[in-house]
This record gives C-alpha cells, structure tokens and sequence, in this order.
C-alpha cells in the first residue's frame, strides 16, 4: 500500500479576500463542493492503494484539519513551527517505517482526472520502491517562474530519469525551458521510501536530517496527534524538499501524468479549473452577468450585476470587493487588503 503524506502549510494571499488567514485555501470549497484538503483525502482514500494518510500541519491550521476528517483515520504529525516542506516530509518518513513508499501530496491543488493521478501514483510507487526520489511531471504551457522544472532523461521503467531539477528558475531560463520541449514542470507531488528519503537528505542537509531526527525522538504522542519536539525543530532553517532534496540528489525519477491538475495558484486558475456555462463564465452566490464571457463573479452576500464584460473576476466576500481582470490576477498578493489580512 501507498501511504499518503499531506501537506496543509502556507496560506497563500493569492486568492483573497476568499481565502484568508483565518481560512486558508485547503480549506474551502474552491472547486466543486469538497474542499481542497477534502478532495486531497477522497483521492488517496481507496484502501486497495492506500493506507491511512499522515497529515502535517501547523497548531494554526489544526482544527480545520480535524472538522473536515471527517472519518478519515489519519495520524496528525503536528508541527511546532513552520519549516517548508523538506522538515515536514522528513517529520513523515521518520514516523513511517522504512520501506513504507509515501505519495507527497500538496492539499491545495485541484486534480480533475482521479483516475489518472492513480495510474500515476503507482508508477511513482514502482519507482519509488527502486530508491528513486520520484516528481509528478505536468505539461508545461507557459514560462511559469512559481514551479519547478524538471528535465527529462532517459526513459526507465514507469517513466523517465531525470537530468536536471531546477526549482524556480527565472523567467528567461522558463521561457528557454518551455521552447526546448525537453522540460515538464513539477507538480508537487512526490514519492519516495521513506529510509530512501532520509538518507538523501542526511547526505544534503546533514544538519536538518539531524534536526529531524531528534524532534521526533523526543517527540509526544497524543493520540492520533503527534508533536514533534519544539526545540529541536526550532534549530532547523526552513527549506522547501524541491531545493533540499530534488535539486540535489541524483536519484530523481519523474513520471509523467495528464490528469487536469491545476495549483489554483490565482483567480484566473481558478476560474479554469472551475466548469463554466455556455459563455464561459463562472458564478456562485446572488449574481446576474449581461453580454458577459469568461467572468468568473462570486459573493457570499450582496447581489453582483454587470454587463458587457470579458476576462475579469468580481469576488465579493464579507466587507471586500476584488475586481481584478483576469492578467492581473497574479498581482493580488500586492493590494493592501490581501497583504494585511
Ligand atoms: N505541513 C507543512 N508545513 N506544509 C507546508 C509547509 C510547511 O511548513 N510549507 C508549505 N507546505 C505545503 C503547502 O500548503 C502546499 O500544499 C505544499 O506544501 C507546497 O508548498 P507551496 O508553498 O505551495 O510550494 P510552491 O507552490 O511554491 O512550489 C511547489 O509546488 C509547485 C507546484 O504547485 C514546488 O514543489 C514546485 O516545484 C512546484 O512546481
Ligand atoms: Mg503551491
């Protein structure tokens, strides 16, 4: 079986005012009628493929982790601080046996082929058994400098070595990336074996691996929570898995997948990732579009009439207002109200 590691850290401005601190993006319904962190649950659910999931998470984000569980037998690892995904996916793999394959999935992303992400995932599991440290490659479509880009090699069994990680890189490097062909971004996904994973990163990040280790030695159960011990987590400087491990090693494998997965990165994926009506717009709550294409409008209070637009999201939650068209959407992390929220 597969063991699930889910990952529900950072909050993300990018969709406010509907995602906010106190509410962050996991955990509301922003496609469909599951939340993301609910739908994350769904898919690695089926106990023909997968065990019970790891949840990591922050103090902060706890309870909306355990109202929406719902009867999810999971085992929460609670982290005492915020460290980036390499701790919090070293924090997983030490609780988990050794040769227990973990998939690495994000609680943020929308996957609209299930079926997909499944053939997928045991593939990576193949690889993952042979000590691979295995990345979800997606088809790029633009030079997006938020993702990382991982250069194909050779083909191996259930997909295909890698030559080259690069998270990030900058925009001259992604749009050179994009017109080689050669590139998928990384998805975010991973899988590994968890004595796989702690050894590459005892060998890149000695100090961190370290740090890890005795969090979780000197750790405390409760329950099905799990705290690692504060200070020894403290020491460690935060560092995502992607510059940690998937940059460094030399055992990267990728798999390929088409599964219609989007990061929900900003209202226009979301508008996308979302089902449109005949003029493709998109509306939740009181609204009434005129002569209108490709609006996505939405309000949990007073109605939103407008007509003759193209391209733009109108988002009315509690006592905010976005207008923003749909270029601009990436830039919402910069207005005042997103930055102080
Ligand atoms: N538990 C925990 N603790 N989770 C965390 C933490 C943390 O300290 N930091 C981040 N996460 C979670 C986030 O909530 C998210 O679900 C996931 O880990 C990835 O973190 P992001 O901060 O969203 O990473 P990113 O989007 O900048 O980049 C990653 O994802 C891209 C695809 O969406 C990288 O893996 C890129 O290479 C990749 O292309
Ligand atoms: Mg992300």
């Amino acid at each position: 079986l597969i063991h699930p590691v889910i990952l529900c850290g950072g909050s993300g401005t990018r969709l406010w005012p509907v995602s906010r601190k106190a509410m962050p993006k996991p955990f509301l319904p922003l496609v469909g009628e599951a939340t993301l962190f609910e739908a994350t649950l769904a898919r690695t659910s089926d106990p023909a493929q997968f065990a019970a999931p790891v949840i990591v998470t922050g103090e902060a984000h706890l309870p909306h982790v355990e109202a929406q569980l719902g009867d999810t037998d999971a085992t929460i690892i609670v982290e005492p601080a915020a460290k980036n995904t390499a701790p919090a996916i070293a924090l997983a793999a030490a609780r988990l046996p050794e040769d227990a394959v973990m998939l690495v999935c994000p609680s943020d992303h929308h996957i609209a082929n299930v079926a997909a992400f499944h053939v997928a995932a045991q593939a990576a599991a193949g690889l993952a058994r042979k000590d691979h440290m295995v990345a979800f490659g997606i088809t790029p479509s633009l030079p997006e400098t938020g993702y990382g880009y991982i250069r194909r090699g050779a083909e191996i069994a259930g997909g295909f070595a890698v030559e080259q990680f690069v998270e990030k890189p900058a925009l001259d490097r992604a749009i050179q990336f994009l017109a080689s062909g050669d590139y998928s971004w990384n998805g975010g996904i991973f899988a590994f074996r968890a004595g796989a994973f702690l050894a590459e990163l005892a060998q890149h990040r000695p100090d961190m691996a370290e740090a890890v280790r005795q969090a979780v030695a000197a750790g405390t159960s409760e329950g099905a929570r799990f705290h690692p011990d504060a200070a020894s987590f403290a020491a460690i400087s935060g560092e995502s898995v992607d510059y940690a491990v998937m940059e460094e090693t030399s055992r990267a494998a990728m798999v390929p997948v088409a599964m219609g997965w989007s990061d929900i990165g900003n209202w226009q994926a979301l508008r996308d990732a979302r089902e449109g009506d005949a003029h493709g717009n998109r509306t939740r709550g009181n609204v009434e579009l005129l002569e209108c294409r490709g609006v996505l409008a939405e309000t949990d209070g007073p109605r939103i009439s407008a007509i003759g637009l193209a391209d733009i999201a109108v988002v009315v939650n509690g006592d905010e207002v976005l207008v923003t068209t749909m270029d601009g959407a990436q830039l919402v992390g910069k207005l005042s109200g997103a930055a102080k929220q």
